[in-house]
């Protein structure tokens, strides 16, 4: 898990500078060191323990000069504890390559026993570090700079998006197995990212490598190759992101910033799907699709969260369906097979565990469908459809504006796949992006925050739709304040957690509606309550809730489904500013990243 980017400029000397900035916006896959290999005649190599700041810290009473090419590298470490030593870019011992790696080489032992008995010295504790050392030994043998890279690269096994530079040379080479690579192409030079924020901001022109291609960066030129050096033909695609929408855009967090972004966003994952007059939901990438009961989910963290809302959408609208966190799905000791559907819901679409899923899934026969936010994305390229949820960047470590859109492209999903046609659920899925920012206008959230901002734990509870958002509240608090926080679907308190509840910890309460389901939430909350444990209820006001909160955050009236959506986006806030008080690293957890690569 980590950012790799490269460039080789033509009409620019300051690689440098491109390979910085690109690394800021990579920063969100991992920030435990980052560094950057300047080639020219000689290497230079610079690194840092650290966010990239100790790095650029570093770098500015460095002597650097121009250099038009370069490779850098933002580390989420695997192999070897965060360190100088373990930061990347990783040399051989003569200093004649060095190279950046995201993913992990499951033989590294196995070469690194090799090579230490041929006299290699490590100086790392990584995986990565066997690459440039076996692409010294090739270089030894008389090979030249790329068939070096290639030989090296084909004794990898595992996950790998490479990129190594030459001492002498002004080419950038790189390679991909199941890690993103995506290259672009500007007027003033080339550029390799495992993002495409990493260089939008220069180009809007890219390439995604596939799986088993090479790709050499010489000038303004990109060659492709395949495993066996034949020449692929490439097509070059224009993203359609503002290089504003991957800035922070005057906000002190991106978190705030894409809490904030849910009604356009939101707007834009329902363009052209929704028929009002109909009340039909129609989505393109579905066309002429069969489906064949019942329907299986796997994903992770938020993702999970929201695919147990899918779920249960679809078996609502008569689909028996089930979520399987991905980590737990193993598709040979389930039921899968040809006639099955699995969707994997995964932002980024690179998340290890649910491509293990997907991929299981593929093998045994079942249909397989990805619901992500990243075209171009793993997911997005091995699966047989696509649902794009059209949130845009998410830089966020902590999701928020991807899962409303999640929410609101599997409701379209679960509709479109299962006939369900409703006038009025489209009517209220048009009207969410209004209800969420008639929340985000208020201060309330706020002021729970601040008010509990030293409670001892935080307790979430919801019934039906609101259960997977009372879990999903609970990880957005523990995510970004460090403090214990726990969702439960509302009626198993009394089966154990009531235990937990003191004067010291607030319980959240969604509850909308005046239906069965809020009327039991009601009975649970009343529990709470005769505890002496502050109440907060997340309420549309059609309730009595009320009566047995010390706070309430409102949510405009609603049909259960589209109001969970709404309900989320209080729980993101209190939790926002809840680490905000506590002076938490919010964009950037301790111990997490935005995007988890490895199983
Ligand atoms: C959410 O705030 C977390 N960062 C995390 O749980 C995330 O949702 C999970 O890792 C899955 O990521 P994905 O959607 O990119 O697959």
């Amino acid at each position: 898990m980590c950012g790799i980017i490269g460039y080789v400029g033509t009409d620019r000397s300051d690689a440098a500078d491109v390979l910085l900035h690109g690394l800021s916006q990579l920063e969100y896959r991992g920030y435990d060191s980052a560094g950057i290999a300047l080639a020219d005649g000689r290497l230079d190599v610079h690194k840092r323990q650290g966010e990239l700041s100790a790095l650029e810290n570093a770098l500015a009473g460095a002597e650097i000069g121009n250099k038009t090419t370069g490779i850098g590298h933002t580390r989420w470490s695997t192999h070897g504890p965060p360190s100088d030593r373990n930061a990347h870019p990783h040399t051989d011992a003569e200093n004649r390559v060095a190279v950046v790696h995201n993913g992990i080489i499951e033989n590294y032992q196995k070469l690194r026993d090799e090579l230490t008995a041929e006299g290699v010295e490590f100086r790392s504790e990584t995986d990565t570090e066997v690459i440039p050392h076996l692409i010294a030994g090739y270089l030894e043998d008389g090979l030249d700079h790329e068939a070096a890279f290639r030989a090296a690269i084909d004794r990898l096994e595992g996950s790998y998006a490479v990129a190594a530079v030459f001492a002498g040379s002004e080419t950038v080479y790189a390679a991909r197995h199941e890690s993103p690579l995506v290259l672009g192409i500007a007027d003033d030079g080339t550029y390799l990212a495992s993002d495409v924020p990493a260089f939008i901001e220069f180009t809007d022109r890219v390439i995604y490598l596939e799986d088993g291609e090479f790709a050499r960066l010489e000038g303004d030129e990109i060659s492709v190759t395949d495993s066996e050096g034949r020449l692929v033909e490439t097509s070059i695609e224009t993203i359609e992101w503002d290089p504003e929408d991957a800035g922070k855009s005057g906000y002190d967090h991106y978190m705030r910033k894409e809490i904030n972004e849910q009604p356009s966003a939101l707007r834009d994952c329902f363009r052209g799907r929704l028929d009002e007059l109909s009340g039909r939901v129609t989505l393109e990438e579905f066309d002429g699709f069969e489906l064949t009961p019942p329907v299986t989910f796997v994903a992770c963290g938020t993702s999970y969260h929201a695919a147990l809302f899918g779920a249960q959408l679809f078996r609502e609208w008569g689909v028996p369906a089930h979520a399987y966190l991905a980590s737990e799905f193993e598709a040979e000791a389930m039921p899968i097979d040809a006639d099955s559907v699995v969707v994997g819901v995964t932002q980024s679409g690179e998340t290890a565990d649910t491509l293990r899923a997907l991929r299981e899934a593929s093998a045994a026969g079942a249909t397989t469908v990805a619901v992500t936010n990243v075209v171009g994305s793993s997911a997005a390229r091995e699966t047989d459809r696509v649902l794009y949820i059209r949130a845009g960047p998410e830089i966020s470590v902590a999701a928020t504006k991807t899962f409303a859109s999640q929410q609101a492209a599997l409701t379209m999903l679960a509709a479109a796949l299962s006939d369900h046609r409703s006038r009025e659920l489209v009517q209220e899925l048009r009207a969410v992006p209004d209800r969420i920012q008639s929340v985000l206008d208020e201060d309330a959230a706020r002021e729970v925050a601040s008010t509990y901002a030293d409670a001892g734990a935080y307790f979430f509870i919801g019934r039906g739709y609101h259960y997977p958002v009372a879990l999903e509240g609970a990880l957005k608090m523990k995510e970004i304040t460090y403090k214990h926080a726990e969702g439960f679907a509302a009626g198993e308190l009394k089966h154990g957690p009531l235990a937990l509840v003191t004067e010291q910890t607030p319980v959240f309460a969604i509850v909308t509606g005046d239906g069965r389901r809020a009327e039991k939430t009601i009975g649970n909350v009343k529990e709470v309550e005769a505890r002496g444990t502050p109440v907060v209820a997340v309420t549309d006001g059609r309730s009595e809730v009320g009566r047995y909160a010390d706070h309430v955050l409102e949510v405009p009236p609603a049909g259960e489904i589209t109001s969970s959506m709404v309900a989320n986006v209080q729980l993101q806030r209190v939790a926002y500013w809840t680490a905000h008080e506590l002076g938490r690293s919010i964009d950037k957890p301790r111990n997490l990243a935005k995007s988890v690569t490895v199983e």
